[in-house]
């Protein structure tokens, strides 16, 4: 997989265009295709620095095409439908798996919240940024995940970066996963230790990384709980088995576990019975919980150290009144409704046996993320083109964030998706899937 920055190359015998980002795991687009004539720029024309940009064509090549699927505007709620252009489109590109982030509760914690402390903090969680509200959502979310600890930050980006860097150091170990979200990668390229993939879910290829690596050196085993794009869950009992066996730790990413997996909605680690043996626990508040932060949990010992050594916490303002707010409502609401999770996974087996039946490829997913594989990069942006102007939003992931050949659209759902919204996807899925030749 190519889920890091890396420059993306078109091949040079393609006829495709090149590669575009997804707007997902990573946030480097470039490719190496030299165009004699260099884009008119307003400032540093002829800067050296900034040939990359003058050089730049990928977005511009697919804007081209008329099917550029980026950056499309939203004015209305994150809801199971949403305002685009003027006319409300189904919504089935949303990571709100529990639909809360315009539940009414959740939006009045958070207008008390900026009635209360006012609009931010200011500064750090480190000098004059915690609030007893930041207090009251660690000790809460430390509860649901049964750990002893938890530490907030900014955003989930922000915790991967700041927790792998401080926790593992020059002459130790990171494994990762190939299919790593992109703010994993980045922080175990920022860590000084030595950073090392294995085959995405490949527990052999775990293994033989594993037992090349001293027994008594500091090794951290690095994983998404359920993978962003395949929509897959981690073979976390092998992890951890393989983790004793040769004294790894194991952090897992939980983004899109929580709210998903386990009892009340804990995540992956929880849902296997193995929270014990995960030292770290991340989790972000951009998806199920409705907001915009992070967390990291883990032992009292091990959060006091990452207080104190954490840079992307230490050096950066801590959350938003309103955010934090927002996901202690979330939280209690997640907590005292079970039923929303129940009902997430109803509705996604609903969608899931249709698109299998009409004869769509969903890979490995076993959870409400599902690929909806095309293979074809033009292929996927025609095929979400189509659904938009038949009134359903997808997201379309092309290389880096899968690897070419393995073009897909994501397809994920929400628990207040309604019966009748998910037989008129499978109705407008049929439609295009067997106009583009795809089913
Ligand atoms: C698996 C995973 N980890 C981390 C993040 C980053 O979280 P945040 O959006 O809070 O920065 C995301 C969000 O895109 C994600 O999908």
């Amino acid at each position: 997989m190519t889920h890091d920055n890396q420059t993306t190359l078109v091949p040079p015998s393609s006829s495709t265009p090149a590669t575009l980002p997804t707007a997902c795991r990573t946030g480097v687009v470039a490719t190496r295709v030299n165009h004699s004539v260099p884009k008119k720029m307003a400032d540093g024309d002829d800067l050296p620095l900034f040939n990359k940009v003058r050089n730049y064509t990928s977005a511009s090549q697919v804007r081209a095409t008329g099917l550029y699927p980026y950056f499309r505007t939203i004015s209305s709620a994150q809801d199971t439908e949403v305002m685009m252009n003027g006319r409300m489109v189904l919504m089935l590109g949303s990571n709100s798996y529990l639909g809360l982030t315009n539940h009414p509760k959740i939006k009045a914690a958070s207008m008390a919240a900026v009635a209360k402390y006012g609009s931010g903090c200011a500064g750090s969680r480190f000098l004059n940024g915690t609030l007893d509200l930041h207090i009251e959502l660690e000790q809460r979310l430390a509860e649901l995940v049964n750990k002893e600890a938890v530490l907030l930050y900014s955003t989930g980006f922000q915790v991967n970066l700041g927790v792998i860097s401080a926790i593992v150091g020059k002459d130790e170990f990171i494994l990762g996963d190939k299919s790593n979200h992109a703010s994993l990668v980045e922080g175990c390229r920022l860590s000084l230790g030595e950073f090392l993939r294995f085959a995405h879910n490949d527990m052999a290829a775990l293994e033989a990384r594993l037992a090349n690596i001293d027994h008594a050196v500091g090794k951290l085993i690095v994983v998404d709980g359920v993978f962003s794009m395949e929509g897959d869950i981690i073979n976390l009992p092998e992890v951890c088995r393989l983790a004793q066996r040769y004294n790894a730790a194991v952090m897992v990413d939980d983004a899109h576990g929580i709210g998903v997996l386990g009892e009340k909605g804990a995540g992956t680690a929880p849902h296997f019975g193995l929270t014990s043996q995960v030292q770290l626990i991340m989790g972000t508040f951009s998806k199920s919980l409705a907001s915009l932060g992070g967390f990291i949990a883990s032992d009292a010992a091990t959060i006091d150290f990452l207080k104190h050594n954490s840079r992307t916490l230490l050096f950066s303002a801590s959350m938003s009144p309103a955010s934090a707010a927002a996901v202690l409502a979330a939280v209690k609401i997640m907590t005292s409704e079970p039923q929303r999770i129940a009902r997430l996974w109803q509705i996604t087996d609903r969608l899931k046996k249709g698109l299998l039946s009409m004869g769509f490829d969903l890979g490995a997913s076993q959870t409400p993320i599902l690929p909806v594989y095309v293979r074809d990069m033009i292929q996927t942006f025609k095929f979400c083109k189509r659904l938009e102007e038949e009134g359903v939003f997808v997201n379309p992931v092309v290389s880096p964030g899968v690897p070419q050949g393995m073009e897909l659209l994501r397809v994920s759902l929400m628990a207040t998706h309604t019966e009748k919204q998910i037989d008129f996807a499978l109705d407008k899925f049929q439609k295009v899937g067997r106009e583009l030749g795809i089913i």
